[in-house]
């Protein structure tokens, strides 16, 4: 394991691929203790981890809260709509002011690119922040948590996967934060596939295969990463219609069985059932979706350890 402690986890972009198999190698030592149960509440005894989310969350936020208080620690949801946030108080000087009260780590969210790292770049020498999401840069646990998923289903070696990503790869932190940690951690063949105007530039889909015809790239697939269509943006009309999306970009069944028969199916959530992923694929055999929901807390449970534990 690379010993020297990360202060923050902003991204997973330069980690490394021994940190990257570190994590996830505790996650997995954890996974037992991570649903339930007290016999790791002294891990994080005595230090306080503030959830600090300037947008909405169901799994992360969750997932953080309950990976925090299986180690032990005392939580803060801190709850931005009932906060000095809306009198205009910046997000620094919030995060000031709770740091002020001992807080030890921030989970953070933000709606902005970079915003949380502008926020380590303001916090106390001896204040950890971990990234919950920032604009479309970058969803780092989501990242490891995906990984582990793939690791259960198949093994240590992603040097002989295939691996499609689906979508709206354009607005997708999630999908940015797998490329980091698919490359790093040996994957060859990674594939992206989406309508053109919801693909990114190539500095983002360095060294993948890039497609706008699903039903061709999914084939051979051993795992399928469906992202979320960010309907939000579909004022920009980046999409004509969510029916036409469904039919060149959903997977069905049909679409699926040209994948490997024991091609896994993921989707980070929250799902659009019927836009970009049919109900019968959604709740199949083939989905890992709640072992993914499953494995956040354990991920997150090994960052925290690892950024706070002693
Ligand atoms: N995958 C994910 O980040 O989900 P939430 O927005 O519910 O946290």
């Amino acid at each position: 394991m690379t010993t020297e402690r990360l202060r923050h986890l902003l991204t997973l972009d330069g980690l490394g691929g021994d940190r990257l198999d570190a994590l996830l190698d505790t996650a997995e030592a954890l996974h037992p203790n991570a649903l339930g149960g007290t016999a790791l509440r002294h891990v994080l005894a005595g230090r306080t981890v503030c959830n600090l989310f300037f947008e909405n969350s169901t799994r992360t936020r969750s997932s953080f809260q309950l990976a925090a208080q299986r180690l032990g620690a005392d939580v803060l949801n801190f709850d931005i709509s009932a906060s000095s946030v809306k009198k205009g108080e910046s997000a620094l000087d919030t995060l000031r002011t709770l740091e002020a009260m001992g807080i030890d780590a921030f989970v953070v969210r933000h709606a902005e690119n970079g915003a949380v790292a502008a926020l380590a770049a303001g916090a106390k020498p001896t204040t950890s922040l971990l990234n919950a999401g920032d604009g479309r840069s970058a969803h780092p646990t989501q990242g490891l948590l995906d990984m582990l998923t793939i690791r259960q289903r198949k093994g240590r070696d992603f040097s002989g996967l295939s691996v499609l990503v689906v979508g709206d790869v354009l607005h997708s932190r999630v999908a940015r934060s797998d490329l980091h940690a698919l490359r790093q951690l040996g994957c060859r063949d990674i594939r992206v596939c989406g309508p053109a105007s919801l693909l990114p530039g190539s500095n983002i889909t360095a060294g993948c295969t890039v497609g706008q015809n699903l039903d061709a790239m999914v084939e051979g697939a051993d795992v399928v990463m469906m992202l979320r269509l960010q309907r939000e943006r579909m004022e920009e009309g980046l999409v004509p219609s969510l029916d036409q999306y469904f039919r060149e970009y959903g997977l069905t069944p049909a679409r699926l069985a040209r994948a490997k028969p024991d091609a896994i199916v993921m989707h980070p959530g929250p799902m659009n059932r019927g836009v970009e992923i049919a109900d019968a694929v959604a709740d199949g055999p083939q989905s890992v979706i709640l072992d993914q929901v499953a494995n956040g807390v354990a991920v997150r449970m090994a960052v925290l350890k690892h950024l706070l534990g002693g």
